[in-house]
């Protein structure tokens, strides 16, 4: 009499345990699926990002400064490699750079690992032009992003990441992490890349409160 009591409770318990688990899974499904979709990289109109296709970069609301661009001096001496900078003046947009993961893939994505291109050197000290940081731990002007990296390397590691509280919820904008680790070697986490003021320049580098920027496409 007793085991006939005891086997209808056991199926219940089998039941309780499998359903929150398929509920668990099924959510984890629903979660995966939608931020597999949103987690594509749009320009400032909206539009998917291409990888590997040179675009500007700049700030969110242009007036706060111009766009994103190299430059080959500081105070006034030349330089080698070239600084990322911004563009002091909000008229200018700044160079033009590829963004290239490391996997293929036709669009960017955020959480993807990638270096940054600013094209074709100009100069013999511009031979490599991905962006590199030789120390991300390390204070001005070693923690400061300048060219002359080699793609998938740690210290040309970089990855885009949603900006967490934007300044326009209709705008896509985003953050860059450079996380050296990720492509071989350096300490266990991502920097936030940040704008250091230098002299009155706006330096990019992997200190201080990140930088939050859109994707414009070139005309
Ligand atoms: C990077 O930026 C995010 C968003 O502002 C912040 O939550 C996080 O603490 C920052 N990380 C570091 C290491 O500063």
């Amino acid at each position: 009499m007793s085991y006939l009591t005891i086997t209808p409770n056991i199926n219940q318990n089998i039941y309780n345990m499998k359903s929150p688990l398929f509920f668990i899974l099924f959510l984890v499904f629903i979660i995966h699926t939608a931020s597999a979709a949103d987690d594509v990289v749009y320009d400032v109109r909206g539009n998917k990002v291409l990888n590997n296709v040179p675009y500007h970069i700049g700030p969110v609301v242009w007036a706060k400064g111009g766009g994103i661009k190299l430059t080959d001096k500081k105070n006034n001496n030349k330089i080698c490699p070239f600084n990322v900078v911004q563009d002091p003046a909000e008229v200018n947009i700044g160079g033009k750079f590829s963004f290239t993961q490391v996997a293929k893939e036709n669009y960017l994505k955020t959480s993807r690992i990638l270096g940054i291109d600013s094209g074709s050197a100009k100069s013999g000290c511009d031979v490599s032009t991905f962006w590199k940081i030789d120390d991300a731990e390390a204070k001005a002007p070693k923690n400061l992003i300048t060219t002359g990296g080699l793609f998938d390397t740690a210290a040309s590691c970089f990855q885009i990441v949603q900006y967490p509280k934007p300044t326009s919820p209709k705008i896509h904008s985003y953050m860059l992490q450079h996380c050296p680790y990720f492509c071989g070697a350096g300490p266990h986490t991502c920097f936030n890349v940040s704008v250091v003021v230098d002299n009155g320049v706006r330096y990019l580098a992997s200190s201080g409160t990140p930088f939050e920027f859109v994707f414009k496409k070139i005309k």
